[in-house]
């Protein structure tokens, strides 16, 4: 019971990595919101989390929408009293060549994965620094050191997104709160289910991948649970790399 009581919203948690962390979390005690603008994915969510006899809400929001993320942390303070955590765990990815690559293609990816995870942490940071402690995890990527083909929104989107996570470690220790991230490798979820159709892709990255294999979405919870657990009190501005060694091939 590693987040005994303690209140975690999880955007993105209606399928993949988020889901799989909220499905961890509410193991391990959490109550959690378990937030995403897919409803049903999000309410599929909550009812595998009650089946474990879980504690969990889910509510809609759309990250790009100031109002919605309002909404979100009114719903979490109405059901669970306050916030301890947040897991900026939203995400999206378009694979465009820069050639062709437009203003506005940068613009929406950088609205969700950038923006996005700001404004969530602007939405939770008064009840933090009101009682001094607060965990944010930001999911972040292996592709926000190393450069992915077609995929320069994306890299800038989780290089930026790294940087933002030191950032606020070092504005934000001053009021308990930890700020780190936690990048996956090549994970199969909804976002990768098209790349990863293509076997011949799959063996070229099981080929990058020392421990020889794609991630599942519960290889990457773990680490995050970590980062939300007072087991990493002293650590703060880190990226934790889960990618089956990949980066290590760099
Ligand atoms: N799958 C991978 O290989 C991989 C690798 C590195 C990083 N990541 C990151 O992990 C995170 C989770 O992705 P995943 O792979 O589990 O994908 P996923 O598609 O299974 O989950 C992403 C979730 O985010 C939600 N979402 C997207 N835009 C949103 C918005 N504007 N507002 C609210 N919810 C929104 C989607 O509805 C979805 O449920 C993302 O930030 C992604 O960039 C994934």
């Amino acid at each position: 019971m590693r987040l005994k009581d303690k209140v975690a919203i999880i955007t993105g948690a209606g399928s993949g990595i988020g889901a799989a962390s909220a499905i961890l979390f509410a193991r391990e005690g959490a109550k959690v919101v378990v937030a995403d603008y897919n409803l049903k994915g999000a309410e599929d969510t909550v009812k595998k989390i009650k089946e474990q006899k879980g504690q969990a809400i889910a509510v809609k929001v759309d990250i790009t929408k100031e109002p919605e993320i309002q909404n979100m942390v009114d719903q979490t303070v109405k059901a669970f009293g306050t916030v301890d955590i947040l897991v900026n765990n939203a995400g999206s990815n378009e694979f465009v060549p820069f050639p062709v690559l437009q203003e506005a293609d940068v613009a929406k990816i950088m609205d969700v994965n950038f923006m996005g995870a700001f404004r969530c942490v602007k939405a939770v940071l008064p009840f933090m620094t009101e009682k001094m402690y607060g965990k944010i995890i930001n999911v972040t990527s292996v592709m926000s050191v190393i450069a992915g083909k077609g995929q320069n929104a994306y890299n800038a989107s989780k290089g930026a997104l790294k940087m933002l996570t030191q950032g606020m470690a070092y504005d934000l220790g001053c009021y308990g709160i930890n700020v780190n991230a936690v990048g996956p490798g090549m994970v199969r979820t909804t976002l990768t289910k098209q790349l990863f159709a293509n076997p011949d892709r799959v063996k070229w990255f099981e080929e990058k991948i020392p421990l020889g294999r794609l991630g599942d979405p519960e290889d990457i919870a773990p680490a995050i649970l970590f980062l939300a657990s007072d087991e990493s009190k002293y650590m703060t501005g880190q990226t934790i790399f889960v990618d089956g060694g990949m980066l290590a091939t760099r």
